[in-house]
């Protein structure tokens, strides 16, 4: 019979047998349930010698980091190493307002930062008698697998080069991927066995270009503070209502609009915070979300209140196709 708990047996024996009693392996985290996943499936298998790479794009979540720490690090055991790479990140950003060329560098300097941390790693093991890194993990679920086989047309090489992980696939390094035969309900339920809280189990997808293909325009360190404070009310609001498991993403965009408004007696000039909230089972066609007023109210008040620069709130009520996801 097959249950989560024989799937996890078999697949520790099946990694160890792969990796060797000295193998090495490396993998991206982002905090995201697929990678965390499998990164915990790695450190009950091989402990310590699976190393878990969380690079700062500073394009993250509002104290995305720290909580990413404290679950896989602290919590799950899992042998972490946060990179720092923030200010990288958003000097190269500057300037760039075209949402495509901002996933492109965040995608190729995210494989640079990663190649050279992955390259220490090795150094330090190799050292230390240790043996060397010749594996890189990949949290790829099935349905990766049959999309990348079939070649469904553009949606998969959209999906194909959404995921960090396919970012990687040119490191001379071989694959092991323990996800590779389970549905995404199947992944959920296996960290609820493993021991994720679930808090990380139900988190909403996050793209890897994070907060900057949600920020119009150019990507500054102040725009990038105003976006994540109105992000970080909006998902709390929708956590308070207890609405976050029926809506499958939400976030807040920020537009480089700038609009008039009043303050006492004076007129403001501020820019405009526009809230996605989505319901989907695929991710390639969605509905808006139907918010209770209510809910809408006091996200909107708080957001006006609390974040500097933003004297608006809209609710975007576009559904997937013709509108995206993302904007
Ligand atoms: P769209 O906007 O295409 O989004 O309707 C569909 C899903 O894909 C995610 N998405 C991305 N994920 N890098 C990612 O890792 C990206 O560049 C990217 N663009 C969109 C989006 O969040 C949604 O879940």
């Amino acid at each position: 019979d097959w249950t989560m708990e024989s799937f996890i047996d078999k697949e520790i024996m099946r990694i160890r047998k792969i990796i060797g009693p000295n193998g090495q392996v490396v993998g991206a985290v982002s905090g995201g349930v697929d990678s965390t996943v499998a990164a915990k499936l790695m450190k009950e298998a091989i402990g310590e010698r699976f190393h878990a790479i969380l690079v700062d794009n500073g394009v993250m979540r509002l104290n995305e980091c720290q909580t990413v720490k404290k679950q896989l690090g602290d919590h799950l055991g899992i042998n972490l190493k946060v990179v720092d790479a923030s200010d990288q990140f958003l000097d190269r950003l500057k300037g760039v307002t075209d949402p495509e060329e901002k996933r492109k560098i965040i995608g190729n300097l995210f494989i640079k930062v990663f190649e050279a941390e992955a390259a220490i790693i090795d150094n330090e093991t190799k050292e230390g008698g240790h043996g060397q890194i010749e594996y890189l993990l990949q949290g790829t679920l099935y349905p990766d697998v049959i999309e990348s086989i079939s070649h469904k047309g553009p949606s998969a090489t959209i999906k194909s080069h959404h995921n960090v992980g396919g970012l990687l696939k040119d490191m001379k390094l071989k694959l092991i991927e323990p996800l590779r035969e389970l549905f995404k309900d199947e992944v959920r339920e296996l960290g609820k066995v493993l021991g994720l809280d679930d808090e990380l189990i139900w988190r909403h997808p996050f793209p890897g270009p994070g907060i900057a293909i949600r920020i119009l325009g150019e990507v500054t360190p102040a725009q990038v503070a105003i976006a994540r404070l109105a992000d970080h009310i909006y998902i709390e609001e929708i956590k308070k209502a207890g609405l976050y498991r029926k809506i499958s993403q939400a976030y807040a965009a920020l537009l480089p609009v700038k609009a008039v408004g009043v303050m006492g007696d004076k007129r403001t000039y501020e820019q405009v915070i526009a809230l996605r909230a989505v319901e989907t089972t695929d991710f390639m066609t969605a509905d808006w979300f139907s918010f209770p007023y209510d809910v809408l109210k006091r996200i909107s008040s708080r957001i006006i209140n609390e974040v500097a620069g933003v004297n608006r709130v809209v609710y975007d009520i576009s559904s997937k196709p013709p509108a995206t996801i993302e904007w």
